[in-house]
């Protein structure tokens, strides 16, 4: 079984081993492992790989329910929310949280630039924002960040996150509800915003009202493209392997157009290498005119 190295100094949460043909991933939270596994066996071999780099090893086989915790399998008992580490930025981690443990760890390159991308001055919107990590990222680099989710969970988690990065909460702005309603009322409102962030379920139902990224995207992007201000950026991501990746560019592009405005500029960018050239996450990042 083959590690991959911790990708940067001040990063210590990553895909640690990837193996799609057998179907085991591995991923390392500050030495807790978290093992995902496509069968109901647990591989051999992963303990004697983590004597001296981990501390507990957590499973979770990936037919189960989603809300279902992963069972402690070696090592410590983690009774606790921990920290977490990446590019410097700290993220609360909560093995027993469900769905998943606080932080996507594909998105790190994304974080990181949204971070770079955000300015004192400007101001951007997280959509479908799970904990925050991108409005905590945005925050770390000067943006003023709404972060809108329809979880009050997930946004209370989102200002521990804020919390741990010493950043002022009273400073930024929480949505709880539906992106749909929340981006409409924006827009009528005149709202504008120099970034969106937009990376929604592959499905979501709200009061009787669905939405399938592979269906849906071109409505989204154009709700999105019109609050966003001439010359800013929409960082559009698709978490689903059933969208092909130019059929995926094509609703983000109409969509932009029916708001009435158009790419200047757009950048695919590949998932973090770790994740060894799997592209279930695709991301589009869109300077928009
Ligand atoms: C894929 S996660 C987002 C991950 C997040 N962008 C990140 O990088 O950590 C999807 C999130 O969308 C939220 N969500 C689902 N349906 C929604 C809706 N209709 N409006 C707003 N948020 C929604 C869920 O509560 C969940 O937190």
């Amino acid at each position: 079984m083959r590690l991959n190295p911790q990708p940067t100094p001040d990063t210590n949460a990553w895909r640690i081993h990837h193996d799609a043909d057998a179907g085991v991933w591995i991923d390392h939270f500050d030495g807790r492992w978290l093992v995902q596994t496509r069968s109901g066996r647990f591989p051999d071999g992963v303990e004697a790989l983590a004597d001296g780099i981990a501390t507990s090893i957590y499973w979770r086989p990936r037919d189960l329910d989603a809300a279902t915790e992963p069972t402690h399998r070696w090592g410590e008992v983690i009774t606790e929310p921990f920290q977490v580490e990446e590019n410097g930025a700290r993220f609360e981690i909560d093995f027993s949280a469900g769905y998943s443990p606080g932080i996507f760890l594909d998105q790190r390159e994304n974080r990181l630039l949204v971070r770079e991308k955000s300015r004192s001055g400007t101001k951007v919107l997280n959509a479908f924002a799970y904990t925050g990590a991108f409005s905590v990222m945005a925050a770390l680099g000067g943006a003023e960040t709404s972060t809108l989710d329809l979880s009050k969970t997930y946004l209370d988690w989102t200002w521990r996150n804020f919390a741990l990065n010493r950043l002022n909460r009273e400073d930024h702005h929480g949505c709880k509800g539906d992106a749909f309603e929340w981006l409409a009322t924006f827009a009528r409102q005149g709202r504008e915003f120099d970034g969106v962030i937009l990376d929604p379920p592959t499905f979501s139902r709200h009061k009787k009202k669905t939405f399938k990224t592979d269906r849906d995207y071109a409505s989204l992007a154009e709700l999105a493209a019109k609050l966003t201000k001439p010359g800013g950026w929409m960082l559009c991501c698709a978490n689903t392997h059933k969208l092909y990746p130019g059929e995926y560019q094509r609703q983000v592009e109409e969509g932009i157009r029916a708001a009435g405005r158009n790419v200047l500029n757009l950048k695919k960018k590949p998932m973090p290498t770790e994740f060894n050239g799997d592209d279930y996450l695709k991301s589009l990042w869109v300077d928009v005119g």
